[in-house]
């Protein structure tokens, strides 16, 4: 074996769906790195054991994702200002024996956002759900400046406390966040509606009825890997409709400029995995 390899991983629970290592091998092929990029499966009784067990074993970086994300970020030496602000944290990086957190979901969003041409700024978003995946794309979200967003969630308690978190940064960037119950939520007036809800996991459902959704809506689902009934709804609509593959390409683009300080091209990665972009 080649011990000069440079070793990276992405770890979750489960992790045998990941596409991670064939996103992060194509973006070394781009500049003909070399690199060993595996999936690990963690049990989450020994989840800071391994990470440290992997430091030591010389990995350079760790992807996180789920159920993982929280975790990494307590367990990080340094945290960036993303990460400090979301909670949560999907790359590491290990120099010296050291942990740095950084989460890259955000820009992801945005990134892909932007490669399909559909404008955040000045745009009405309205975001459903209040978990870990929409907390933790607010960041860049409110940064590319909408002119609103609403959070909409089934439990009014949880969409509370989001706004309470997120209110002062958002008013900083001149952006309108309001808050309302997912039973309120009609639909209408929005430029971008951002599933972030995990409901097409857990029961397959849309976290929004079916006569809800508008043609002139743009509909994106962070789910990729299953035609969710939220995308099935804007398709029958006739809405423009995107699942999340094209966010986990552009967070794996700015973990690999984390790692190795160059800019792969979002596009060839999309063509790699023969999907649109
Ligand atoms: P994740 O880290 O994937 O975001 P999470 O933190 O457990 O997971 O959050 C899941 C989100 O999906 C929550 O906002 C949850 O709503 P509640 O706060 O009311 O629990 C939302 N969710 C899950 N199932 C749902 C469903 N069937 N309809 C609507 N929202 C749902």
């Amino acid at each position: 074996m080649n011990n000069h390899i440079k070793k990276y991983a992405v770890v979750g629970h489960p992790i045998h769906h990941s596409k991670s290592p064939a996103i992060h091998q194509c973006f070394a092929d781009e500049f003909g790195l070399s690199i060993r990029y595996e999936k690990i499966d963690i049990n989450p009784e020994h989840f800071v054991d391994k990470i440290h067990a992997l430091r030591n074993q010389n990995y350079l970086g760790l992807n996180i994702t789920l159920p993982f994300k929280a975790d990494a970020f307590a367990m990080c030496d340094e945290v960036t200002a993303t990460s400090r602000m979301t909670g949560s944290v999907n790359t590491l990086t290990f120099i010296d024996g050291k942990i740095y957190g950084d989460t890259t979901d955000g820009i992801g969003i945005v990134r892909d956002l932007d490669a399909k041409h559909i404008v955040i700024k000045d745009s009405h978003l309205a975001i459903l759900g209040a978990g870990g995946a929409s907390n933790g794309v607010m960041f860049d979200v409110i940064n590319a400046g909408p002119k609103s967003i609403t959070l909409a969630n089934r439990t009014k308690t949880k969409a509370d406390e989001m706004v309470n978190k997120w209110h002062s940064f958002a008013k900083g960037n001149g952006v309108e966040l309001r808050v309302i119950e997912l039973h309120a939520f009609n639909g209408q007036g929005y430029d971008l509606v951002i599933n972030g809800t995990s409901s097409a996991l857990l029961d397959g459902s849309s976290p929004i009825a079916d006569h809800l959704f508008q043609s002139e809506t743009v509909y994106y689902d962070m789910t990729y890997g299953v035609e969710t009934r939220f995308i099935l709804n804007a398709k029958h609509k006739g809405a423009q409709y995107f699942d999340g593959l094209g966010m986990l390409i552009g967070q794996a683009a700015a973990s690999f400029t984390i790692w190795h300080k160059l800019q792969p091209n979002l596009h060839l990665a999309a063509k790699a995995l023969e999907v649109g972009l």
